[in-house]
């Protein structure tokens, strides 16, 4: 009764709307309906909240114009918004925390941008074993309440990163050796379906779902709440290293360091690391930035083993004994939000020591063309992916990636790059494309191509759930037709990989 008489009221209100104001184009009508229901919830252009949600984007090229931004605070919220937008085909983007650097992908023009900044209820569940995470949450704020209980979660490795994209588009935690994605560690998803159904989807209940969320991304519907498993914080050692990469012989050696901890390091579980190589030509800057956790606190002067063959070039200042959430704050520091265009493209190898090298040689090599464009920054990041990362996916009925296990390690190489003028972006993607074929064409010439494309790395033109094996695809296709048969989260909502 409820649900039909505001839908009644909200067609009565368009239409005046749209009767008294011939200007008014759909998106604004839209806008003005979900404000006269939500008076509180709504802001637009140059408005003080518009813009500070607006500007909350890890890229500037996401920032858009949203004909407005409505902010629900719960599922019903959601619920009555997507049934008002689906019955007039209103168009319409979702945001979290706004780190995916695709325009359009968590932002919108002439739409209403479903922003879920104020969904940030965290509520412990089943004896502090599984914490509750409104859509709204980033994982800074998650690992600070964790914390309250001597707990982790599985999450992300910058503190404003939201929990949404992150685990609907998998998860790479510094845990993940250990428990395996973050969406492996999702209980259960609260999702508001294309019809407005509030739906709690988890092993027992609406399986297939459960199951294609986890790294299914934004095809089945708004998600308002993550139910994750939380662990005992057994503490642990990391930080931040920066270390100058002064000659081609420094180089050589850090390149072998990261090629050890793939193949040896990373065997051992408690670990993770993000060995990245920045370039800043404009400062003639080179360097390696390596991002370290280790689940265990260790004694002064006795860094772990599986760390040793790193150290021993980088040294180990700036590391110690911290824990997961402390070392995750540290990864924040020196991030380009909303200041720079960034776009990244995403690959992988088996790990050995001449697939890092190679890697290495010819992204270096295709971008040192490209130094004198205003404003570039260069980070290429291996990331290691050891076997046990994917055995622990297994668990909670395993997810739709498909990844192989059988090869040994492989290193996820995300490129990222930042520049600063529009005019040089096709530059740079290209670059971005043509290294990636080179390093992907000399991997599968020597058996060491890996197809999986991690999503929340990947760029707008790759494939991502054709990496994750046919079969896969076809079942997230099979349950989209399910939950989403009208197609709603493709027509009204453009941006996003679609299956
Ligand atoms: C919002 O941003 C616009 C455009 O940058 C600016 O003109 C306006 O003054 C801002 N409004 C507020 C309240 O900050
Ligand atoms: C799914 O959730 C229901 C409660 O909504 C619960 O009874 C059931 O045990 C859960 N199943 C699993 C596998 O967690
Ligand atoms: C370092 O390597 C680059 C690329 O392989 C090469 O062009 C350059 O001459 C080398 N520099 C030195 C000092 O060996
Ligand atoms: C780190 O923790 C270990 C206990 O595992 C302790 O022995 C060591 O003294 C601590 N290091 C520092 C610098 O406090």
């Amino acid at each position: 009764m409820r649900f039909s008489s505001i839908l009644t009221s909200f067609f009565v209100f368009t239409s005046v709307s749209i009767a008294t104001d011939a200007q008014l184009v759909p998106s604004k009508a839209n806008c003005l309906v979900l404000w006269a229901y939500f008076p509180k919830q709504v802001s637009y252009a140059e408005s003080p909240a518009y813009n500070t949600t607006n500007s909350q984007f890890w890229d500037q090229t996401c920032i858009l114009s949203p004909t407005c931004i409505f902010y629900p605070t719960s599922a019903h919220d959601v619920s009555i918004a997507l049934k008002y937008l689906t019955s007039v085909k209103g168009r319409f983007a979702v945001k979290s925390g706004g780190h995916f650097s695709i325009p359009g992908y968590n932002n919108i023009n002439d739409g209403v941008l479903i922003s879920t900044e104020r969904m940030k209820a965290m509520t412990w569940k089943a004896g502090d074993t599984v914490l509750e995470l409104g859509a709204g949450v980033l994982w800074g704020e998650a690992y600070a309440k964790a914390a309250e209980k001597h707990k982790v979660v599985v999450g992300g490795r910058i503190p404003d990163i939201g929990v949404s994209g992150f685990l609907l588009g998998g998860g790479l935690s510094f845990i993940g050796a250990e428990y395996g994605f973050g969406c492996d560690n999702v209980v259960g998803f609260e999702i508001v379906l294309a019809n407005g159904d509030i739906v709690y989807a988890n092993g027992s209940k609406y399986a297939d779902l459960y199951k294609a969320l986890k790294g299914g991304s934004s095809n089945y519907g708004i998600v308002t709440r993550f139910d994750v498993s939380a662990y005992p914080d057994a503490g642990g050692w990391g930080g931040q290293l920066l270390f100058a990469i002064d000659s081609n012989a420094t180089r050589e050696r850090m390149l072998d360091a990261i090629a050890d901890f793939h193949i040896n390091g990373a065997l051992d579980k408690k670990t993770g690391v993000i060995a990245s190589f920045l370039t800043w030509p404009e400062l003639g800057l080179n360097a390696f930035l390596g991002n370290v956790f280790y689940s265990q606190s260790v004694p002064t002067n006795s860094p772990p083993a599986a760390l040793a063959g790193l150290l021993a070039v980088t040294g180990t200042a700036g590391l110690g004994n911290k824990t997961l959430g402390e070392v995750v704050s540290g990864t924040g520091a020196g991030a380009t939000k909303g200041t720079a265009r960034n776009t990244f493209h995403v690959g992988s190898v088996v790990a050995t020591k001449e697939s890092i090298h190679k890697v290495d040689e010819i992204f270096h090599a295709e971008f040192a063309k490209l130094a004198n464009v205003p404003g570039l920054r260069t980070v290429l990041v291996f990331q290691a992916i050891p076997p046990s990362f994917v055995y622990a996916g297994y668990k909670n009925g395993g997810n739709p990636m498909g990844l192989d296990a059988s090869r040994g390690t492989v290193s996820w190489i995300s490129q990222s790059l930042s520049w600063k003028n529009a005019a040089d972006e096709s530059k740079i993607k290209l670059a971005q494309r043509t290294a990636k074929n080179a390093y992907m064409s000399w991997a599968t010439a020597n058996g060491l191509a890996d197809k999986f494309l991690y999503l929340n790395d990947a760029d707008e033109f790759q494939d991502v759930f054709a990496s994750y094996g046919s079969e896969n695809e076809k079942f997230l296709k099979k349950v989209k037709k399910v939950y989403d048969p009208e197609r709603v989260f493709e027509k009204l909502m453009p941006g996003g990989y679609k299956v």
